[in-house]
């Protein structure tokens, strides 16, 4: 039995459960086009200075759902996946932040390649009047203990087929709008 503070629904397919600050979906995905819209969703809807934790095995659609925020936060880049740079900066106005951390050994490596710098800078950002600054994060369980407490969290599966299995759980970040309420946008979201 769930506590009553937790609320539970399914409805069109999308199951939604939301535990006093912590809400969490569960969608599928059928191509890559729409993991991708998934992440241009989400990117449209995430306050200034917002982070995503991506989580999932080699191949699972990590990089193709930050294609999508990309696409969002700073059209014009070309986005691949930073495997050997671990860091990928786009864009300025907002500043955009691709981090991953596959190849991350210690938490020494991480503050090597300027982790701290990117934690402050989207500490400013969400203050009233500083440029706006976002991340996301592949293999996020690297940075296990040095992630922000309010964060969107982003557990990928994938399946035989082209399906993928995407658990969505936001830890308290100040979305524009809930996760059960938003449906996936390829291009239409307007800027904000
Ligand atoms: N529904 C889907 N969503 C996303 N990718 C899909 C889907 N179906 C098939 N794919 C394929 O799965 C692969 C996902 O690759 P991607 O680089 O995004 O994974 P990744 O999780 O970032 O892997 P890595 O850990 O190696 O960085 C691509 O080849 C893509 O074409
Ligand atoms: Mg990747």
């Amino acid at each position: 039995m769930f506590p009553l503070a937790v609320m539970l629904t399914y409805m069109n397919g999308l199951l939604s459960v939301v535990n006093g600050d912590m809400e969490q979906i569960e969608i599928q995905t059928t191509c890559e086009a729409e993991t991708e819209a998934w992440g241009y969703t989400l990117a449209a809807h995430m306050p200034r200075g917002g982070l995503i934790a991506l989580y999932g095995d080699l191949g699972a659609g990590k990089t193709c759902f930050v294609r999508g925020m990309v696409k969002y936060l700073s059209p014009e880049a070309w986005v691949n996946s930073p495997t050997f740079t671990l860091i990928n900066r786009y864009g300025e106005h907002p500043a955009f932040y691709h981090v991953d951390l596959y190849r991350i050994g210690s938490a020494q490596e991480l503050f090597d390649v300027g982790w701290e710098d990117i934690l402050m800078e989207l500490e400013s950002a969400s203050r009233e009047g500083s440029p706006p600054v976002f991340a996301a994060v592949e293999w996020a369980e690297k940075a296990e203990g040095l992630l922000p407490e309010e964060r969107l969290e982003v557990h990928l599966r994938a399946s035989l087929s082209p399906v993928r299995f995407l658990r969505l759980v936001n830890r308290g970040v100040p979305l524009a709008a809930p996760l059960s309420s938003l449906s996936c946008r390829a291009n239409s979201e307007e800027r904000r």
